[in-house]
């Protein structure tokens, strides 16, 4: 065994050291040159500057005396990667494993298809298709923390929002929901639903962000005609999709300056003298009820009733059809956004990768994902998007072959884009992470990290048949994490601590394999 060397530590314990090992800011280089008998330096120098060069001298030895045992593998404490390359404090990057929690600031772009985060930091339209792993969500996240707030109004749909919509769908139109969950669900599923999701989520999120609000901000929702207000306030009832019916009374009343109760909407009537009308009211449960992807909430539906008799506007509102309207009243609602509070929809969808419908034992179910997939591109949908009404910006996980381009009429308006990984972009990746760790690293480390090919020893003519079988960021996360284990292990014995052997290698692979099959 051979520990680090005692001059290698002194080199690296100059004061002020610089972060690069290689790279020491010889702080003491003309004190070399005084040992140089050619140089003839020596008279220029004063006493005082020798004085001090000797008390240097001698205290870096003090400093560094006890510090050299830190880097000793006989210590066993001291058999930790993350101590040596002085990684403590910091979270290492590799040892996430996915991206759920948005809280990485590390991305890659020259991997990732540019048309995404754009410099300007622009919303656009798209659809991202993804394999497992590849950093569907990372630039999901990234995406989602570019764009201007006071630009857009971004409506997040993820994995949670869309199994609520897909559940209540197949409990409506599927008797045997054991049977369906083997087969296709969504086989029914139509652009109609997909626009009930879009309009649904939107809605959703506007009454959640209301209360907060401004007067002034709102204000072009105060100067709407009557009848405008209460065909807003008709869609936000009907498809609202959050618990609860106080936010929308909230909602109701801040626009209208009323005093609606839900529970005693039927009592406000009396008072007034206004006759209580059962049969619009069920048809009004009636129309909610073809929403397929919705399921309808009386108590809330009682207060669009209540609402619509209270202001006296019964006789435009009494026919009332949804499910013929869903693409008009999305529109309405887009535009307002768009030219009244000046804010356009991004709509950003990831996580269908994590439902049941689409994935069951992680297995795909291809109709099901390609159905829901056509659904998304379709006319309807496109066409407003192709008028600028929303952005549409679709984070989708990549299925066999099935080519989404041939659904999508205008794939030239359209953009469809794969997040492809190399050899070459994955290994760029993790030199990128190793170099941000290295930044972040603790001045009194052993070592700084290497670049990844010194660091999996790659150079080695058995490593790389297990190296080159790393095709994703995710699989590149957890071999490391695995390697970490097995340098940590060996560290007592290595020749060099912390660059890995290939016993390691054929261990962590073997190891992270598992992991990732599992996935
Ligand atoms: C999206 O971005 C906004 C603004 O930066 C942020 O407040 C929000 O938490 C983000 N949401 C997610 C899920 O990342
Ligand atoms: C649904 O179908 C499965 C398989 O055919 C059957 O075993 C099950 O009893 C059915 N369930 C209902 C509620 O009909
Ligand atoms: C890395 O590979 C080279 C070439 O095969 C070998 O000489 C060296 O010992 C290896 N390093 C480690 C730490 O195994």
């Amino acid at each position: 065994m051979e520990p680090v060397t005692t001059n290698e530590m002194k080199h690296r314990h100059i004061p002020d050291n610089n972060r690069s090992h290689n790279d020491n800011r010889n702080a003491p280089e003309p004190e070399i040159r005084v040992e140089n008998p050619n140089d003839g330096a020596l008279s220029g120098l004063s006493k005082g500057s020798i004085i001090s060069i000797v008390l240097f001298v001698v205290g870096c030895f003090i400093y560094l005396a006890p510090k050299d045992v830190s880097c000793s593998m006989e210590n066993a404490e001291n058999r930790d990667f993350e101590r040596y390359y002085g990684l403590g404090g910091q979270t290492n990057p590799f040892t996430k494993a996915t991206a759920d929690d948005c809280q990485s600031d590390i991305i890659y772009r020259p991997a990732l298809p540019q048309g995404i985060l754009q410099s300007d930091n622009s919303a656009s339209s798209f659809l991202t298709l993804a394999p497992y792993g590849t950093g569907k969500t990372l630039i999901r996240c990234k995406y989602n923390q570019t764009l201007s707030p006071t630009k857009y109004f971004p409506v997040l749909i993820l994995n949670k929002q869309i199994s609520g919509y897909l559940e209540t769908f197949v409990k409506k139109i599927e008797t045997n929901t054991t049977v369906c969950r083997e087969k296709n669900c969504l086989k029914d599923w139509t652009e109609n639903e997909y626009g009930q999701l879009l309009l649904s989520s939107l809605v959703t999120r506007f009454i959640e962000v209301f209360p907060k609000m401004s007067n002034t901000e709102l204000q072009p929702l105060f100067e709407l005609s009557i009848e405008k207000q209460m065909r807003l306030i008709t869609t936000i009832i009907s498809y609202y999709s959050a618990v609860g019916t106080v936010e929308l009374e909230t909602f109701v009343n801040r626009i209208l300056g009323t005093k609606y109760k839900t529970n005693e909407i039927q009592h406000q009537y009396m008072e007034k003298g206004v006759a209580y009308n059962e049969k619009l009211y069920t048809h009004f449960i009636n129309e909610a009820n073809r929403l397929l992807a919705l399921d309808p909430n009386p108590t809330r539906i009682r207060l669009l009733y209540g609402v619509i008799a209270g202001q006296q506007v019964k006789n435009q509102f009494e026919n009332i059809q949804l499910e013929e309207n869903i693409f008009n009243d999305l529109r309405e609602l887009t535009l307002f956004f768009r030219d009244k509070l000046h804010r356009i929809p991004v709509f950003i969808i990831d996580g269908i990768d994590e439902n049941e419908y689409f994935f069951q034992n992680n297995k795909p179910n291809k109709d099901s994902l390609e159905a829901f997939c056509r659904t998304s591109v379709s006319n309807q949908i496109i066409t407003q998007v192709m008028a600028n009404n929303f952005h549409l910006s679709m984070f989708y996980p990549k299925i066999g072959d099935f080519k989404i381009e041939d659904a999508i009429g205008r794939v030239d308006k359209f953009p469809v884009y794969e997040i492809k990984w190399t050899k070459n972009s994955l290994f760029n990746y993790a030199d990128y992470v190793l170099r941000h760790m290295n930044e972040k690293a603790s001045y009194d480390r052993c070592k700084s990290l290497p670049n990844f090919e010194t660091l999996v020893n790659y150079s080695d003519k058995s490593i790389p048949k297990y190296i080159d079988r790393l095709k994703t960021p995710r699989m590149l996360h957890y071999f490391i994490q695995e390697l970490i284990i097995q340098m940590n292990n060996d560290a007592r014995h290595a020749s060099k601590p912390f660059i890995a052997t290939v016993e390691n290698v054929v261990h962590a692979y073997a190891n992270a394999e598992k992991r990732f099959v599992k996935n």
